[in-house]
């Protein structure tokens, strides 16, 4: 084990996951790419990085899961921090009930919660061994108020407030379990959201849609804030004042 952190971001090809690994590298941490499908995008970004690797796993299987923790150990020796950032959505109108089926419950859940749940435990082991170990789980507002991308995504994220709050609970004092809420940023996932964008640049307090960048610098932040655990960070512009 050395003094250089090492950190495993899931879904890190594009977006808020590629904003965090390469704030962690530029921190001086080694870091761990990956994504389910889009493999080339995940190689090149960590081929750009100091010391990183790249793993291809779907965090849904729990199989993968187990994978990707013990690619991450066994290319770096030790795990320190994990950022469970990966997620998935459907774009559906609350209101419209029936365009919600199991199966769109189930897939929405099987990735943002149960994939969250699985890469974690995976991880504990490792974790337990650093003397400054982290679990940061990526949220959303719509984890906290009644808005999101669909009912499904919305409540997946409640979800992964409240694991943070009980895992934070079980797991001190040897790691750390806190979560990053983000507001609206802009990403290959945000880019057709411009009614809401507009809407987020006219009311909320900072008149500005989030970057991957802002989400990076809290999580950084959380990865390392000592006596901190169990709490969710807004990244919002103040979103929720409104
Ligand atoms: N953008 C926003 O406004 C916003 C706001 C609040 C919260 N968030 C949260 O931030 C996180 C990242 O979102 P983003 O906007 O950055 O989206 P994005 O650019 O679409 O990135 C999603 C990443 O997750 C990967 N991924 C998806 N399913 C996966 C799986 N089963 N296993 C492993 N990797 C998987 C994707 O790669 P592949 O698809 O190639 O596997 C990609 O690397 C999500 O948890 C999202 O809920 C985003």
């Amino acid at each position: 084990m050395t003094d250089t952190p090492v950190a495993l971001v899931t879904g890190s090809s594009s977006g808020i996951g590629e904003a965090v690994v390469r704030r962690l590298s530029a921190a001086g941490m080694r870091v761990v790419v990956n994504s389910a499908r889009s493999a080339d995008a995940g190689r090149k970004l960590a081929e750009s990085l100091p010391d990183a690797l790249y793993v291809q796993a779907d965090i849904s299987a729990e199989s993968d899961a187990r994978r990707l923790v013990a690619a991450a150990v066994e290319h770096f020796g030790q795990l320190d921090v994990l950022v469970n950032n990966a997620g998935t959505t459907r774009r559906i109108p609350h209101s419209d009930l029936d365009a919600v089926t199991p199966e769109i419950w189930r897939e929405i859940l099987d990735v943002n919660l149960i994939g969250t749940w699985q890469t974690t435990v995976a991880a504990v082991p490792h974790l337990a061994k650093s003397k400054n170990a982290a679990v940061v789980n990526i949220s959303s507002v719509a984890g906290s108020r009644p808005a999101g991308s669909s009912i499904p995504y919305a409540v997946s994220k409640a979800a992964i407030e409240h694991l943070t709050r009980l895992l934070a609970g079980v797991l001190g004092p040897g790691i750390r379990v806190n979560a990053v809420a983000p507001g609206l940023i802009e990403t290959p996932w945000t880019k057709d959201f411009t009614d809401i964008a507009q809407y987020v640049r006219e009311t909320t307090p900072l008149r500005r849609v989030g970057l991957p960048e802002d989400v990076a610098e809290a999580v950084l932040a959380m990865a390392g804030a000592g006596y901190t655990t169990g709490t969710v960070q807004l990244v919002d512009g103040g979103a929720h004042l409104i």
